[in-house]
């Protein structure tokens, strides 16, 4: 019997649901969840890992941080960067710890002090996410082929604003719909796979919907007037890339191809 999601985390989802146009197509659970994807996912959920963590890191670096702190922002992400893209050896555990960059923060705004807080905290989880990811992998002897980019995350980011305080807004509103959607194609995944991933899959809803609301509440408070426009604005460019066909299958693509096709045939058979 496949794991199910107990009713605690049905509580933790239902903001999820609410917040989100639309709940992951049948057609792409379908097929992300057959075993002979599995790599392509994983790999792809191991990038995600990695670029939650950077994007994190840059609005440290562009909003928070001066050059030296910063600085100790890109060592801490070297050794999971080398890991990936440069296939390193990872470091000992304590040697990354040693990482974790010791930040004090004078002459800055309430956001910023926030900002720092929470954006550190979501780095720590999603390095460590990434590294159980990267076990998964090696424990089931998948080759860590290289995997392109999604157009998901670009299709949101390309309408950032200009404007210095707009465009920290956009790119935290965004950073809330794309930990939301993460959040629910987990528990959309979970049921479906072998109960190893499932129960993997579950214990990373908890953080992933706290991602979510540590955005959005931030995005709020930089911008100290109502957002509900601009989150209305992103949400539907969300739900088309959701929704839409797309020719490659990601962690956070839209509909397959293949599932596309063959509902056009059985209409116009
Ligand atoms: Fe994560
Ligand atoms: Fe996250």
């Amino acid at each position: 019997m496949p794991v199910q999601l107990t009713n605690q985390y049905h509580d933790l989802l239902a903001p999820i649901y609410g917040f989100l146009r639309c709940p992951t197509p049948a057609a792409w659970i379908q097929h992300a969840s057959q075993p002979e994807q599995l790599p392509l996912v994983l790999i792809d959920h191991l990038h995600c890992e990695l670029k939650a963590a950077q994007s994190a890191g840059l609005l440290l670096r562009r909003y928070a941080l001066n050059d030296a702190m910063g600085q100790q922002v890109l060592d801490w992400l070297r050794p999971y960067e080398d890991r990936l893209y440069r296939k390193q050896h990872p470091v000992d555990q304590g040697a990354k710890n040693k990482q974790v960059p010791r930040i004090r923060l004078e002459d800055v705004l309430p956001w910023q002090e926030r900002l720092v807080d929470r954006m550190v905290l979501l780095m720590k989880e999603e390095l460590h996410h990434f590294d159980q990811v990267f076990e998964i992998i090696e424990q089931r002897g998948f080759e860590l082929v290289p995997v392109t980019a999604s157009r998901y995350a670009a299709g949101m980011l390309r309408h950032i604003r200009g404007k210095e305080q707009e465009g920290l807004v956009d790119k935290l509103i965004i950073g809330a719909i794309i930990e939301a959607r993460s959040c629910e194609r987990f528990a959309a995944l979970a049921p479906n796979v072998d109960d190893d991933l499932a129960r993997f899959y579950i214990s990373l809803l908890r953080s992933e919907a706290r991602h979510y609301q540590d955005y959005l509440a931030l995005a709020e408070e930089v911008a100290g007037s109502p957002i509900a426009e601009r989150v209305d604005f992103f949400l539907a460019l969300e739900q088309d890339l959701i929704e839409s066909v797309d020719s490659e299958l990601r962690f956070h693509s839209g509909v397959p191809e293949s599932a596309a096709l063959a509902s056009k045939q059985g209409l116009t058979a």
